[in-house]
């Protein structure tokens, strides 16, 4: 029997590391593992809602018995969170998108030549996928609940608190969960790979950030919790 929590939402969770593709072989990638993504899919799914999982490239199992669509680009994962999120109660964007994608894929193989220069590769900015969703779910005068991810670097809370207070407001999402990465969160070097995780939810009611510190499907629990409560307070 499954929490009844959020029976008969539509929790939509982005998860994994996006790859820009270089050529045929090669792409630009992230450390994502997805990990913390999936885990909100199935705390989500533990609470009784019906959840689709937008997995961009994950280092684990995908979980089974869950909606799920595969992608592998920033473009590709905006598309599929644009066509899920209409429908949708609750997103949740874990996914980490790269900012930048080569302004164009190669049809084949970049070769290496001794009489050629070194290839230079262009960059050109990704949509911001979150902040786009954002805007439509205004648009539309939808009743949703939007939830970003970041991971700021930074050796004191204070500073990593304002600059996360400042994306919350830029990107306009409801809650931000914010990861401290990097020297100084307690001398992990990262936390991508690794099973437990630590992090602030931040509510742009103003409210005061909610720690929450454990493995990463205990810190999904935490934030699948605020988000259930802010359903609860919202209908
Ligand atoms: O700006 P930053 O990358 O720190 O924001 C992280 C949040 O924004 C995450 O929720 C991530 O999924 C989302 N994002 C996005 N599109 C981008 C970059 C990040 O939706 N191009």
């Amino acid at each position: 029997a499954a929490d009844p929590r959020l029976r008969g939402k539509r929790v939509v969770v982005t998860a994994g590391g996006t790859r820009e593709a270089l050529d045929p072989v090669r792409y630009l990638g992230n450390r994502s593992s997805g990990k913390q993504g999936i885990a909100v899919a199935l705390a989500a799914r533990a609470a009784g809602a019906e959840v689709t999982l937008i997995a961009a490239h994950v280092e684990v199992a995908l979980p089974q018995g869950i909606d799920l669509v595969q992608v592998e680009s920033a473009l590709e994962l905006q598309a599929a969170a644009q066509s899920a999120s209409s429908t949708a109660d609750v997103l949740v964007m874990a996914a980490a998108v790269a900012d930048f994608r080569p302004d164009h894929t190669e049809g084949a193989k970049i070769k290496k030549r001794d009489d050629s220069a070194d290839p230079v590769i262009t960059l050109v900015r990704n949509p911001d996928i979150l902040a786009g969703l954002v805007a439509d779910r205004n648009a539309a005068g939808r009743r949703q609940l939007i939830v970003g991810f970041a991971a700021e670097t930074g050796d004191d809370r204070g500073g990593v608190l304002d600059y996360a207070r400042a994306k919350l407001e830029r990107k306009g999402c409801d809650l931000l969960v914010v990861n401290q990465v990097g020297p100084g969160a307690g001398g992990q070097e990262l936390t991508f790979g690794q099973d437990s995780n630590e992090v602030l939810i931040l509510d742009r009611d103003g409210s005061e950030p909610l720690a929450a510190l454990g493995t990463k499907q205990e810190v999904a629990n935490a934030v699948m919790a605020r988000i259930a409560e802010k359903l609860g307070v919202e209908n």
